[in-house]
Parts: C-alpha cells; structure tokens; sequence
C-alpha cells in the first residue's frame, strides 16, 4: 500500500474536510503574495479535543523536480481554527497542494496551479 492511496480528495457531504487553497493564479517571479489553507470554508469543521484538524501542510511542486514543504503548520487542538495564511514566493510556476490530517477521517488534500510570469 503506498500513503496516495489514503489521501481523499471526495468529500462528505455534511462535514467538510478538503482544504480550500486561497492563492492568486498569477505571480510574478519573486513577488511575495499570500496563500490561505482553509478547512471547512463553507461548512465548517468541528474543532475539539475529541474532533479536529491536527495538521495542515503546504507543499510546491515544480516541474520536473521533487516536492518541496512550504509550510508545516500544527493546530490542535486548541482554540486556533483550522485556516492559515504564510506569505509565499516562486521562482517559477508551480502546483500548491496542500494536504491536511483529520483525527477522525484522516488525510485530505487539495491543489491549485499558481503561474509565474
Ligand atoms: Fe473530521
């Protein structure tokens, strides 16, 4: 088995779990822009010791090259809801995948494609 296999990326209905990534899809090389990881942007999620998001990560893959980790960003639980912004910038265009760990369901993940002019 290999840890792809257990990403979703199909969501619930009722609870949502597939992070929203918030980025511009145009940047200029080197221009420092934001980019927000939300889970539960619409329908929120619960944020409690017995149910929460622990983790978030934010990893930028560009061509032809291995993944790199933006961002690790540890939550919980604690009163911090599940939504953060760094302040990013590319060198080239890249895909943003953010990937998140639910205590109950487990790993979600998300992507967006941000071009570098
Ligand atoms: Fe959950």
């Amino acid at each position: 088995m290999k840890i792809g296999e257990l990403v979703r990326t199909e969501d619930f209905k009722s609870e949502k779990h597939v992070p929203f990534i918030g980025a511009p899809s145009t940047v200029k090389k080197g221009e420092k822009f934001e980019v927000e990881v939300t889970v539960g942007k619409e329908i929120p999620h619960p944020n409690t010791v017995e149910h929460h998001i622990k983790w978030m990560d934010l990893y930028a893959k560009f061509e032809g090259k291995p993944v790199v980790q933006v961002g690790h960003f540890d939550l919980g639980p604690t009163f911090g809801e599940p939504s953060v912004k760094v302040v990013v910038s590319l060198p080239e265009s890249a895909t943003l995948i953010a990937v998140i760990y639910c205590n109950i369901h487990g790993l979600w993940e998300n992507s967006v494609e941000v071009k570098v002019e």
